[in-house]
């Protein structure tokens, strides 16, 4: 496996490799890797003939110093773990090499970007078009795999991709999740042994949603009732300050993002919640059935 640091010779690789008639798989992540970015990488295994994986935590995405500084950075571990999963290349920038100081240019996203994680995170999906268009210029035509955890990061960038007539393929992956339910994350470190166990809570109400919508319910303002309350429910055992405290509950339209009058085709039904100091999202399918 090769590692390399540098955005033009990391450019140059992956063009060479194409010139050798190789189709590139290209998994973006922020490191402290795990069973989550396992499985982009084995999807992007399957399909692509080279794989390329780059660790980079983007600090224009967090719109929050504290959690940027407390993001886990395992370096070491996460190109040990590439190794073992059968990665090709890992692409690790310094922060000075991706965005040049001082920073001038960054992207802009409307709509999209101004609800749910983006009107909780002011700033958030701008920071992220910006670094995952910066890597797409760099790896060039490929196929880049995205984890459907950040169901509306999906979203945002198979709109860019659209938009700006980048010659790459996105293919979302579904969530991997611990037995608890509790959907893999980075963040899920910070989290100790009793807030582990109340944050198995957003999955509990998204699958008890889930099912309502599989029953019949319609009312998408019922389901984000269902949730609300599924989620705020006290759990036993478990202190009051690390009780799950809901950030939003809702039932969206899965291309749009937009709430549904009804509940008539799929839906995705999308929660964010601190646990402790810690704020996790997760996501769902539904539909109804027939
Ligand atoms: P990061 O949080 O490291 O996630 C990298 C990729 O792994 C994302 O596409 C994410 O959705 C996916 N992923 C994380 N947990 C997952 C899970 N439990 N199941 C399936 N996929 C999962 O997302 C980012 O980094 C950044 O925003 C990035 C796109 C790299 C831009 O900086």
């Amino acid at each position: 496996m090769d590692r390399i640091y540098s955005a033009v010779e990391f450019q140059a690789t992956c063009e060479n490799l194409r010139i050798g008639g190789k189709t590139i798989g290209l998994v973006p992540t922020m490191g402290a890797l795990h069973g989550g970015h396992q499985q982009l990488i084995v999807n992007a295994r399957r399909e692509c003939d080279v794989v390329v994986v780059s660790v980079f935590v983007n600090a224009l995405q967090f719109d929050n110093p504290g959690d940027l500084e407390k993001y886990p950075r395992t370096i070491e571990k996460d190109i040990e773990f590439a190794q073992t999963h059968g990665v090709d290349l890992v692409f690790t920038p310094d922060p000075e090499e991706m965005h040049p100081q001082p920073v001038l240019f960054h992207l802009e996203v409307d709509r999209l970007a101004n609800i749910l994680e983006g009107a909780s995170r002011p700033g958030h999906f701008s920071g992220v078009v910006t670094v995952v268009s910066k890597l797409f210029i760099l790896a060039g035509k490929c196929r880049a795999y995205f984890g459907e955890k950040d169901f509306q990061q999906v979203a945002v960038i198979s709109r860019m991709v659209e938009e700006m007539h980048f010659p790459v393929e996105i293919v979302p992956v579904p969530i991997v999740r611990e037995g608890t339910g509790l959907a893999l994350s980075s963040r899920n470190m910070r989290l100790d042994s009793e807030q582990l166990v109340a944050a198995a809570a957003l999955s509990r109400s998204l699958y008890a949603a889930r099912d309502a919508v599989r029953n019949g319910e319609m009312d998408p303002g019922k389901i984000e009732v269902l949730m609300q309350r599924e989620l705020g429910r006290e759990i036993n055992g478990i202190a009051k300050s690390n009780q799950p405290v809901l950030d939003y509950a809702v039932v969206v339209d899965p291309r749009t993002l937009l709430k549904p009058e009804r509940i008539e085709g799929p839906v995705r039904l999308l929660l964010a919640a601190w646990v402790g100091e810690v704020r996790l999202i997760d996501n769902i399918a539904a539909q109804a059935d027939r």
